[in-house]
């Protein structure tokens, strides 16, 4: 039922058909590989693949999702933007809408070098999040939306397999506290409030290990 309800939702919902369009339209990964290797390299790595955890991995995540972030990341006509982030406001500030496009063909061309999950005492509780959710709770199966292996649906939903577990989970505890807001429909939000600590953490784990 709750898979269902994550597969009709991503059919029907035409949100990002504009970013994701946009995205498509004659990027030029080589272009971003520029940019790349010298603005955004000290912090997520000249291939996306960061060197701490604080920041995130960027190779192989969906060029659409990219894209979608780094406009979010933006502030417009002196509104705060959709997505909040004083570092990444910063960066995106002077990037042209070219640029950004660029830059998600690049980092999503890039291969991501495998993590492991570390804490295996929470596989078994964030794999089950993972493949079922919880029914009581009204938690539904990331893998509804995020994919089975975690690989992300194009255009909208993220890749996690891979992610920082510390990354993951700081995002889930955004979403819940609301400090993240820019997810459509309040999808994440909605997910996120019904999560425990524990919760987030296991799956978080569970995430970085899937391949
Ligand atoms: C000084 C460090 C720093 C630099 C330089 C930097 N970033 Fe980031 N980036 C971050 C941090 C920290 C986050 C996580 C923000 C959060 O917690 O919401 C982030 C998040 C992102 C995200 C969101 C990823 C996701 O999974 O949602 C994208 C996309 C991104 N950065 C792209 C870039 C690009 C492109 C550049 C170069 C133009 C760049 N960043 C430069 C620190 C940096
Ligand atoms: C109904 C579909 C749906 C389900 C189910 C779902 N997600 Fe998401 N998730 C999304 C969407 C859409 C986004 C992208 C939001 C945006 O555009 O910023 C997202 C984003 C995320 C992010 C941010 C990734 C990043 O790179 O910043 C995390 C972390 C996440 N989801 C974790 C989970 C976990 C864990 C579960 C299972 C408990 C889950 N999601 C279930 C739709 C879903």
């Amino acid at each position: 039922m709750i898979r269902t309800a994550a597969i009709a939702i991503l059919l029907a919902t035409p949100f990002l058909s504009h970013a994701a369009e946009q995205a498509k339209a004659k990027a030029d990964p080589a272009k971003g590989k520029v940019i790349a290797e010298t603005v955004c390299v000290a912090c997520h790595g000249a291939d996306g693949n960061s060197p701490t955890a604080a920041n995130p991995n960027l190779a192989g995540q969906g060029a659409e999702y990219l894209y979608k972030q780094l406009n979010n990341f933006k502030a417009v006509d002196g509104k705060p933007a959709a997505r909040n982030n004083a570092i990444m406001g910063g960066m995106v500030a002077a990037l042209s809408d070219e640029d950004m496009r660029n830059l998600a063909a690049w980092f999503s061309s890039q291969k991501l070098k495998p993590a492991v999950a570390r804490d295996e005492s929470k596989i078994a509780l964030g794999q089950k999040i993972w493949r079922q959710g919880d029914f009581k709770k009204g938690i539904p199966a990331c893998a509804g939306c995020h994919g089975p292996a975690g690989a992300g649906l194009p255009a909208q939903y993220p890749r996690l397999s891979g992610q920082y577990a510390e990354y993951t989970e700081a995002q889930l505890k955004a979403f819940r506290s609301d400090e993240r807001n820019n997810d459509p429909e309040r999808m994440m939000r909605s997910i996120a409030a019904k999560m425990s600590d524990a919760e987030m953490k296991a799956v978080a784990e569970y995430a970085a290990g899937l391949r």
